[in-house]
């Protein structure tokens, strides 16, 4: 969508794999879908390091409200939200944050609060806009395709004219299947900023991989559709929770970055212990997602050694490498060269291990090289041509 937002994939924070819909603030105050949560979150966000390295979107998801009123606008739930949702934006706002909210583009939405319909899309836009919100997740549940059909490009249409600038994230296509014909990807592109294809991520590291293999499946319909503006969304990204050990840990955030996807967290930022901050928190990992051109990576290499390549082209000639393992039983060696992976002949590039920080240095197209990947885990390479092979004056040994 071409209204100037999202020029690279939203980064943030989403409350719904982690906390869902715990509306049960009396037993459970600290964790429920509740203004204190956000504001906890917001100032966590903020102090952390987050926001600085671009995790600004604070996103409100499902179980947020409590009605709507007698001209028909929607209300927050009294209790749970006391100062309304104006009031937390301002508060996201004063802190250098951007507030999503979320609705459902049907009867109710996937938790049963009351939905938007047809009649209702226009009102529901003016109402965000005026609490200041910066993002519209729109969900799917309890419509038909016909209401989808006309629901998702009337919202589009009626946040633009709201004047505000509002991220358009969709479910739209993940109610269709995500793929054509039923989907129309050149459509979804000109009126959502995001959209989620597949299904619902779980805190297991099997529904990371049914993620991933449906998105590589599918790659060459999805991989073109991306771009500045208009993004693919595999789902939250897991990284601090209980389901990932900290190998598969590395390994979504490493896939996640070379598929272009928005880095949505969903974890408990009070209580994130600093392996998993080093993994989210990992510099060249977010140069990596964050690049300009915004050209979404693909696959490129299956052994039948369970060993995967993946390779994102990124600015100035660069690329993002990742070497994953589907293996369950011990480090592998990989053995393979830049050439072997179709870089161009005769160059040279120097760059950075993502993870460890180790230099490369030197390395020609043409020279094999191994990699020890850990199961269910990667190595992640930065890459950049440095020379052609004819200018190199002396070998620069490889680190
Ligand atoms: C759907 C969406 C999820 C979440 C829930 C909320 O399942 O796909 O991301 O928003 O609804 O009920």
């Amino acid at each position: 969508l071409e209204n100037g937002l999202l020029r690279t994939p939203p980064m943030g924070w989403l409350a719904w794999e982690r906390f869902r819909c715990n509306i049960d603030c009396d037993q459970d105050p600290k964790n429920c879908i509740s203004e204190r949560l956000f504001m906890e979150m917001a100032d966590r966000l903020a102090q952390d390091g987050w926001r600085d390295l671009g995790y600004v979107y604070l996103n409100i998801d499902d179980c947020w409200i409590g009605g709507r009123d007698a001209k028909g606008r929607l209300l927050p739930d009294p209790k749970r939200f006391p100062h309304g949702i104006a009031f937390l934006a301002d508060y996201a706002h004063s802190l250098g944050l951007k507030l999503g909210i979320y609705e459902d583009m049907g009867k109710m939405t996937c938790m049963g609060y009351p939905g938007t319909t047809l009649d209702k899309v226009e009102l529901d836009a003016e109402t965000f806009a005026e609490w200041k919100i910066d993002m519209l997740k729109l969900d799917g549940c309890f419509s038909t395709a016909k209401e989808r059909a006309q629901g998702y490009p009337k919202m589009s249409a009626a946040l633009n004219a709201t004047g505000r600038p509002i991220a358009f994230s969709c479910s739209w296509p993940a109610y269709e299947g995500g793929l054509p014909p039923k989907v129309n990807y050149t459509l979804i592109a000109n009126i959502c900023n995001l959209w989620r294809n597949y299904d619902d991520i779980q805190d297991s590291w099997k529904s990371v991989l049914s993620i991933l293999d449906w998105f590589v499946k599918h790659q060459d319909v999805l991989q073109p559709v991306a771009g500045p503006g208009h993004w693919n969304d595999p789902d939250m990204l897991l990284i601090g929770n209980f389901g990932l050990s900290y190998e598969e840990s590395r390994a979504q955030m490493a896939l996640w970055a070379v598929l272009a996807a928005p880095l949505f967290m969903s974890t408990d930022l009070r209580t994130i212990s600093p392996q998993n901050i080093d993994i989210l928190q990992n510099p060249l990992v977010i140069k990596i997602n964050q690049d300009p051109l915004g050209i979404q990576g693909r696959r490129i290499f299956k052994s039948k050694s369970q060993i995967e390549v993946f390779k994102r082209p990124l600015t100035n000639g660069a690329s993002a490498l990742v070497f994953f393992s589907r293996r369950t039983d011990m480090p592998y060696r990989f053995h393979s060269s830049l050439l072997e992976l179709n870089f161009p002949k005769f160059k040279v590039y120097e760059g950075q291990n993502v993870f460890t920080g180790d230099i490369i240095s030197g390395l020609k197209s043409e020279t094999n090289f191994t990699v020890i990947i850990n199961p269910s885990g990667v190595v992640m390479w930065y890459l950049y041509p440095v020379k052609s092979l004819g200018d190199l004056h002396a070998d620069v040994p490889f680190v």
